[in-house]
């Protein structure tokens, strides 16, 4: 069976259910606050593990009670934990999100021993990407640990897909080492300069992202569907529309869905379609993992759209 390596963030989120969200100097009252599993790495694993894949896990947690008990939801997941490092002395990763009546939110994180996973960590799991035949990764993790990880599965044949959230810039060196990118609007905008409003903006924006070595594009745009551009050929593909509860983790859910897909031999625009069935359903759900569904509900929704 083919190996899908994850490289990224743990964090404990904290959610924060509001009609609104606060102004600047304002005190709000919140309406109703529960912890959930989340960090963009690890919503993509679970995401993955969930759709099928196997799944290996390069990260690092606290040595707080939050670190353990998300170990341990990760092997009930079915997720190899075993190049996930406990860091002594350290907080478990955090986030604090705010959840608005609309289903957007606002995110704060705080890196914790997220922080730790540093080019010599990643360096100590290489056998793990030099074995996968995918690594996927984001940037809540240290970016010198994302650059070599990037390096080592080049060396090693090991497909690469970056996940480029949150939104930063990037070292030319690191976009070359890119199979597949998939930004998001503002990510792409913050990649290329170009603001995404439109399917000819993305196609453009994707072209510029061509221009940087990167051969596959794949620009989401939350509820109006993505762009996938190929060596310069692009297509829209429309999302599907469902009542939103709360966004967080959709991207991650479509990432590491799509991956699971692709890795099962699926056509890539079988694994789209699969991957935003997947995103969608985490839309009606509150939370990052506790929204995240399992293989048979994303196939019995798309059945449901055909039948
Ligand atoms: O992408 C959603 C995730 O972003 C949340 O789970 C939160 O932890 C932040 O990392």
């Amino acid at each position: 069976m083919k190996t899908l390596a994850v490289l990224g963030s743990i964090n404990l989120d904290h959610m924060l259910l509001v009609d609104r969200f606060p102004k600047p100097g304002e005190t709000l009252a919140i309406n109703n606050y529960h912890t959930v599993a989340g960090g963009k790495g690890a919503n993509q694993a679970v995401a993955a593990a969930r759709s099928g894949a196997k799944t290996r896990f390069i990260a690092c947690v606290g040595d707080d009670a939050a670190g353990g008990e998300m170990l341990d939801a990760f092997m009930q997941d079915g997720i190899d934990t075993t190049s996930i490092d406990t860091i002594a002395d350290c907080s478990t990763g955090m986030a604090t999100i705010y959840v608005d009546a609309a289903g957007e939110n606002h995110i704060g994180i705080w890196g914790g021993a997220n922080a730790e996973l540093s080019a010599d960590k990643v360096e100590s799991h290489e056998s793990v990407i030099a074995s996968a035949d995918i690594l996927l990764m984001q940037l809540e993790t240290p970016l010198e640990g994302v650059e070599q990880a990037a390096k080592i599965a080049r060396a090693n044949n090991t497909k690469v897909v970056l996940n480029p959230a949150p939104a930063r810039e990037l070292p030319k060196e690191l976009l070359a080492n890119i199979d597949v990118i998939t930004p998001n609007e503002t990510e792409t905008k913050l990649l290329t300069g170009i603001a995404v409003n439109n399917r000819c903006d993305a196609d453009v924006a994707a072209k510029v992202l061509h221009t940087y070595g990167v051969p596959t594009v794949l620009i989401t745009m939350g509820k109006h569907g993505l762009w996938l551009s190929r060596d310069g050929e692009g297509k829209h593909y429309p999302g599907f529309v469902v009542p939103a509860k709360d966004s967080t983790a959709a991207g991650d859910t479509f990432n590491g869905a799509f991956m699971a897909e692709l890795l099962a031999g699926a056509d890539c625009e079988d694994a789209l379609r699969f991957a935003q069935a997947a995103a969608a359903l985490s839309v009606t759900k509150m939370g990052a993992q506790s929204s995240i569904p399992q293989r048979e509900q994303v196939l019995a929704f798309l059945e449901l759209q055909t039948g």
